[in-house]
């Protein structure tokens, strides 16, 4: 499985350097501050979901490459602008200083905006009619103002905040990163199937995996922050409890939370086994997800 899923990582890597080449009116500065925090080294959990899910679908060879470059493009601007003083103001991502600590606020907002907009881009390039507009309509409500965007304000809202609920923080959870996660598998399924037709329950088996993987996911993203470290991580560990961030081991102790975590990743890998062994990558790296140090 480890050669299975780096074989694959190297080619989503290959995908996002041919999205990022020079070309007439775009700024040099602008492409390397790009490239700089697209090509990172990153796990690249979303593209791989991309390529996964198509993979489990039956989708042909070529069909998850423009999905997996669109969430990943999506991704990593989240994370420059996530990084930005305004925000959690880090520097350190992806064990190399954070883009605007290279760049400058200006072009690491910029470097942010085109990422995000070239990922619609390679979407309505890459796909036939019908699978590009499900899959921007899929991006968009996922990263848009009652998902990805909708989730980082109440993180932001909510930092020092001594009264939210168990449910409230899962509702944020499930926008800040679950609901990009779940884009990225239904993505995988829409490049697979999307020409000629989704089987029905198909979209909604992934979307219940995506649910438990997505909050598992987040749930061990705020235990590293308390128990990781930033050699590993390759970025800044103990900086939610500094902030005032509502996280599950502020809420809940990090017991319960590695309890949650774990019992997440149970009733995800279930909800695959309908699938049978074509979902077996998927089960790796669900376990990866539970067990991860970075
Ligand atoms: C970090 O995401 C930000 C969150 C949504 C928690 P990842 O842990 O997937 O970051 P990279 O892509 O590996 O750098
Ligand atoms: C970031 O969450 C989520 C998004 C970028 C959408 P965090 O703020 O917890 O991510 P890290 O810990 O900085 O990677
Ligand atoms: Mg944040
Ligand atoms: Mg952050
Ligand atoms: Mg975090």
């Amino acid at each position: 499985l480890n050669a299975y899923l780096s074989q694959r990582r190297a080619a989503v890597e290959e995908h996002l350097r041919a999205c990022l080449r020079p070309e007439p009116g775009l700024p040099a500065s602008l492409l390397e501050a790009m490239r700089y925090s697209l090509l990172a080294p990153g796990k690249r959990l979303r593209p791989l979901l991309v390529v996964l899910a198509c993979e489990a679908c039956g989708g042909r060879p070529d069909a998850p490459w423009p999905g997996a470059s669109a969430v990943e493009m999506v991704h990593a601007y989240s994370l420059v602008h996530d990084d930005l003083p305004a925000m959690d103001d880090d520097d350190l991502r992806r064990g190399q200083p954070t883009c605007h600590k290279t760049f400058g606020e200006a072009l690491a907002i910029l470097a942010g905006d085109a990422l995000l907009t070239m990922s619609f881009q390679v979407l309505s390039e890459g796909y036939p009619p019908r699978t590009a507009a499900a899959c921007c309509r899929e991006l968009a409500r996922a990263a848009g103002a009652a998902g990805m965007v909708g989730g980082q304000v109440d993180d932001l809202a909510w930092e020092n905040a001594a009264d939210h609920t168990a449910p409230a923080l899962e509702h944020l959870h499930q926008r800040k990163t679950g609901a990009l996660i779940r884009a990225s598998l239904r993505l995988g399924v829409w490049a697979a199937r999307g020409e000629d037709g989704i089987p029905p329950g198909l979209l909604e088996r992934f979307d219940e995996f995506g649910r438990c993987l997505g909050l598992a996911f987040q749930i061990t993203d705020d235990l590293l922050d308390v128990e990781g470290n930033a050699g590993a991580a390759g970025k800044r560990v103990g900086k939610d409890a500094a902030r005032g961030k509502l996280t599950y081991p502020g809420l809940l102790g990090v017991e319960e939370s590695r309890r949650r975590a774990e019992e997440l990743g149970r009733r995800a890998a279930e909800t695959l086994t309908p699938l049978g062994p074509a979902a077996r990558p998927l089960l790796g790296l669900v376990a990866r997800v539970v067990q991860r140090d970075r």
